[in-house]
């Protein structure tokens, strides 16, 4: 896109002045500075909440009372839009929040009209088996009831809600008029309610009625306003949502459009300045420019300035700058609105494979979908980054948002931490509503460094098809008109090479990796990536498959046809340098899909390579092994707790990234091995209990010990948090990890132990895990059962500071406490 130059007046040098830090916003997000009009409030707190219902008006709080119809405006819902309407009936809930987490897992039966029928069980399967959609009229439709803080000086400026989403059908009522319905579950939507504000004394009552009855995807999708929900405040002069475009080179050009809106009557004549600020906060160039807007219009203003020697962002070094706009009309600010952003080139060569600022790097990466244990889809932020970190520490650089628009502080984080991303649209459709969704992705994402490419499109049936391509195109115009910067891809599991191919830029590979060289004889330049590789299984800590159990083993060996195991698709991406890299699926267990065993009971897949609660399985040594050239590792697998076994063989597998390894048995030697490149080392031993000791040598010297002890029984708990220095802003929150132990401190493989907790201090327990894919335990307790071993606890925050106490207790074991401190900003 080629910037306006007539608009631009002036290019300024850097000059170091000194302007307030340049702080850790979020995209548009942030309050910026005290003389902004801007206010960005989070609506996480003061909600109520009340299931509704999806088939009956009657008991869904007759939702359209006044003759049950939309027919008048500012009576649109009946008694609960009201501003004495009693709702302390209703429940106190803080956003996210998600109800399907809260709901018992419902056994097949119920959902299946018709026992024979195959797909109904699928469908239930798929989905998790919670009692949404149909069949379930009660528990699918959720409302939330607030008060808006709203003031009378409001009245001059422009108020707009923002939701980061919602699942799904979200119907929006604000002192009893719709003033927003949006379908999609996913995709991020505002509503400017300017018109419709009480600014006198009077409450400004928000309804947000969410129906969850029918899904989007083929995976859990939790329900409710699952996503922060934000209060905008502005002058009438402003940057809309997502009004402003940032392009930074590596060289250090900035081209930026800004769009300004005008609701009022008169016409402005508006200075825009936009000015960039490093990570200490001081000014690294600027530009300005001049810019009319007549009364409600809207107009856009192109500025470019250069940052001398940028300091590039990478995935080892996450390198940020902000991005703020400052409007003024006259002397008097109007508007000042942050983006984040950086300095980096991302390239996909068809025969060298990716780049990164000039720097060929292979694509290590992961699918995700977003729920975890104890809070299902609703992911606190300090969540979010918790297991991007996991990522990290796993050797990832990239991260596929499959198959929807991710939360924006999911963006925000891997902006931090250095993961490179695929932003992924829901439907790959060129209705309007589906383009409208694609168009808030990419104005709302194409900020962000991390975003390396857009994707329109998984597996879809239309892929290899001439109407495929005709959609495709479609979609791709409007990617390429939003934002010129970046590729675009699909995951394209079948006809590759023909259908949506010739919209895209780089070819998604879903497994069928055979498909790989006739397509390249067919599209030698095309850049491929494999946008889903493995779908291997294993279940933490199991070491055999076991149908009856519905568990698969965690030495790498089991896969669905269409996938491979981890040894086999890692080693063959790695060893063709033209292939960009692929993404794992997936990172984390996730709850739904539960393959192999896609029927009741299990209830989460196992295609993690960490369980549901980010706790790793072997599988994760193995990727780390060879995905992390700077860290030495050594792991070994199984467990050494093989009773009644004495004398038999067992596998012993070790993931090592160094030249050897040595192992021993109770001091005995069992030979030392050299792992072959992206593969593993292995031992047959016969069992005897005791010590199994293995020795990591690096030119010739010993480098690291790693140890698996035949574990005596369970006598201990022991809390592990990953921080004890938490904020005091009913946000932030600690992962608990819970473990079982012998006397002498060994972890107890087996153990199946319930743990109770009991927390005092300003803290909630806002959920509970343990990983086992087959487990029906709630979410939502004081207590978990451990599974081989482990559970875990989330303990969230409140706004008051103080010391937070978790204990764990279990029955004729030795309980643990810990206590983090909570404190004010
Ligand atoms: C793919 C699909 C994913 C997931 C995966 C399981 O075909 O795109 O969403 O279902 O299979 O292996």
């Amino acid at each position: 896109m080629s910037i306006d130059r007539r608009t631009l007046i002036s290019v300024l040098p850097a000059v170091g002045a000194a302007i307030p830090p340049a702080l850790a916003t979020a995209s548009g997000s942030a309050s910026p500075s005290p003389s902004s009009p801007r206010q960005r409030i989070r609506l996480d707190d003061g909600w109520r909440f009340a299931l509704g219902h999806a088939a009956d008006p009657d008991r869904d709080f007759g939702f359209g009372d006044f003759q049950r119809t939309f027919a008048k405006q500012g009576r649109g819902v009946g008694r609960i839009g009201e501003a004495d309407y009693d709702a302390s009936g209703w429940r106190e809930v803080t956003l996210p929040h998600d109800w399907a987490v809260e709901l018992p897992f419902v056994d097949n039966a119920r959902f299946t009209r018709n026992p024979a029928d195959k797909d109904d069980e699928d469908l239930a399967a798929a989905h998790g088996y919670k009692p949404l959609g149909r069949g379930f009229p009660e528990t699918s439709v959720g409302w939330y009831r607030t008060i808006l803080p709203i003031s009378p000086t409001d009245a001059e400026g422009r108020v707009a809600l923002e939701f980061d989403g919602a699942f799904r059908d979200a119907t929006v009522i604000l002192n009893g008029y719709i003033v927003a319905q949006h379908h999609s579950g996913y995709a991020s939507f505002g509503v400017d309610i300017s018109e419709f504000l009480n600014t006198d004394d009077q409450p400004n009552v928000l309804l947000v009625r969410i129906d969850a009855s029918l899904g989007e995807g083929w995976f859990y999708e939790g329900a409710g306003l699952y996503r922060h929900v934000w209060l905008v405040k502005t002058s009438p002069l402003f940057v809309p949502q997502w009004g402003v475009f940032v392009r930074a080179d590596r060289d250090g050009r900035v081209e930026v459009d800004v769009e300004l809106a005008n609701r009022r009557d008169a016409a402005a004549a508006l200075t825009i300045e936009a000015v960039a600020l490093d990570a200490t906060g001081a000014l690294a160039a600027s530009a300005k420019t001049a810019l009319s807007v007549t009364g409600w219009r809207t107009e856009t203003a192109s500025l470019a300035c250069a940052v001398a020697a940028p300091r590039l962002w990478s995935t080892d070094t996450p390198n940020l700058y902000v991005l703020r706009v400052t409007v003024r009309e006259g002397e008097a600010i109007r508007d000042v609105y942050d983006v984040r952003f950086g300095f980096r080139e991302v390239r996909f060569d068809a025969h060298q494979g990716f780049f990164l600022n000039g720097q060929p790097l292979k694509l290590k990466g992961v699918n995700n979908h977003q729920d975890h244990a104890g809070v299902g889809a609703a992911i606190p932020d300090a969540l979010q980054v918790w297991r991007l970190k996991q990522l990290k520490a796993l050797g990832a650089n990239a991260y596929r948002a499959a198959h929807n628009p991710p939360t924006p502080e999911l963006l925000d984080a891997c902006d931090a931490l250095g993961l490179l991303v695929i932003d992924e649209t829901r439907q790959m459709s060129a209705a309007p509503e589906s383009i409208d969704e694609l168009r808030a992705l990419v104005r709302r994402d194409r900020n962000h460094p991390c975003v390396m490419l857009w994707s329109i499109g998984n597996e879809e049936p239309q892929q290899g098809a001439p109407r495929g391509a005709k959609i495709a195109k479609a979609m791709a115009r409007e990617v390429r008109a939003l934002d010129p910067t970046r590729k675009i891809t699909a995951a394209m599991n079948r006809g590759q090479g023909e259908g949506i191919t010739e919209a895209l830029d780089v070819m998604g590979f879903n497994y069928h990796e055979d498909r790989i060289e006739p397509f390249r004889l067919k599209y030698p330049d095309m850049p491929i990536i494999g946008t889903e590789t493995a779908s291997a299984v294993s279940t933490r800590g199991e070491y055999a498959r076991d149908d009856k159990r519905a568990v698969v083993s965690s030495y790498d060996v089991d896969a669905p046809y269409w996938g491979k195991t981890a040894h086999a698709w890692w080693s063959l991406y790695n060893a063709k340098p033209y292939l960009l890299g692929g993404f794992v699926w997936t990172g984390f267990d996730y709850r739904g899909e539960p393959t192999p065993f896609n029927w009741w009971p299990s209830v989460s897949s196992n295609f993690g390579i960490m369980d549901l609660c980010g706790l790793p399985k072997d599988i994760f040594y193995y990727y780390q092994a060879w995905w992390r050239d700077d860290l030495p590792v050594l792991h070994l697998l199984p467990h050494w707790n093989w009773e009644g076994r004495e004398g038999q063989p067992i596998e012993v597998w070790a993931y090592s990234n160094l030249d050897a390894v040595e192992l021993f048995l109770n001091g005995r030697s069992l030979g030392r091995q050299a792992p072959p490149k992206d593969g593993h080392a292995q031992w047959t031993v016969p069992y005897a209990p005791g010590r199994l000791v293995a020795y990591g040598f690096k030119n010739d010297r010993v480098v690291l010990k790693a140890e698996r002890r035949t574990a005596g029984a369970p006598a201990r708990v022991i809390l592990t948090p990953d921080r004890t220095q938490l904020v005091a802003d009913g946000q932030d929150l600690a992962v608990v990890n819970v473990r079982v132990v012998d006397k002498a401190g060994v972890v107890t493989p087996k153990a199946a132990v319930r743990i109770d907790f009991d927390l005092a201090g300003p803290g909630r327990l806002i959920g509970v895990g343990n990983g086992d894919p087959n487990s029906h335990e709630p979410d939502k307790a004081t207590f978990r059962t451990t599974y081989n071993g482990w559970a875990q606890a989330l303990v969230q925050t409140r706004k008051s500071p103080g010391s937070i106490r978790l204990a764990a207790r279990a029955e004729g074991l030795a309980g643990d406490a810990i206590t983090l401190s909570s404190t004010s900003g």
